[in-house]
């Protein structure tokens, strides 16, 4: 049987987050490398407690090669300081390293990435994991809730629940991502939203 193609393929021998990612710089694992700028590999502290997953960069991280460096990613850092958190003591990553996108006149709009996407991207987060070894994982969005928990994941019936003693790390917490925040219809939603959001995040500071 031919193996199916995935990120497993481009996994360097020797692993630290350095050698990762150099590797991932050169992956082409699925399609995604193809249209995007560059690979978006985690990025923060090595041995950090706290590792955020997010969905897969966006336009602002594809053009910088950073994770969460646009409106969302923002957001984040905003969120995380409002609950304790310092966001230079964190790392972040993607469960997706290449921006996905449709082009649309002069704008490139985010597509959701698909569950073989996720799966074959899937060997560089469990490597980034286990690298970093965190305490706590916070999945931020239904997409990267689904590549830790499985596709049956629904984010509405368990967000903001720690769910312990997971293989991945001694706790996983879900909530929304950050830019469900910023399309939020209305002022007060946005608030409302971004309040129960650091109040998730605070949370996660007290584990
Ligand atoms: N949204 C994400 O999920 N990840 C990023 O890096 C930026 C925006
Ligand atoms: Fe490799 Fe992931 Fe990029 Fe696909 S999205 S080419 S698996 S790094």
């Amino acid at each position: 049987m031919k193996p199916k193609r995935s990120a497993a393929n481009y996994l360097p021998e020797k692993r630290s987050l350095k050698s990762l990612r150099e590797a991932a710089a050169r992956c082409r694992g699925c399609d995604l490398y193809k249209a995007a700028t560059q690979t978006v590999f985690g990025e923060g502290k090595a041995r950090a407690k706290i590792m955020f997953i997010g969905e897969q960069p966006g336009d602002s991280e594809d053009r910088a090669g950073h994770p969460f460096v646009g409106p969302a990613g923002k957001l984040l850092r905003r969120a995380m300081v409002e609950a304790d958190i310092d966001p230079d003591g964190v790392y972040i990553t993607n469960a997706v390293k290449h921006f996905k996108f449709i082009v649309r006149g002069k704008r490139r709009i985010h597509q959701t990435p698909r569950v073989i996407e996720l799966q074959a991207c899937r060997p560089w987060l469990d490597a980034e994991v286990k690298q970093v070894k965190p305490d706590v994982i916070v999945a931020l969005g239904a997409t990267a809730a689904k590549t830790l928990f499985g596709s049956d994941f629904r984010l509405t019936m368990h967000r903001g629940e720690t769910i312990l003693s997971s293989p991945w790390a001694p706790n996983i917490i879900a909530t929304v991502h950050p830019s469900a925040i910023l399309r939020a219809r209305d002022d007060q939603t946005r608030h409302r939203e971004m309040a129960k959001f650091i109040a998730d995040l605070k949370r996660v500071a007290a584990v």
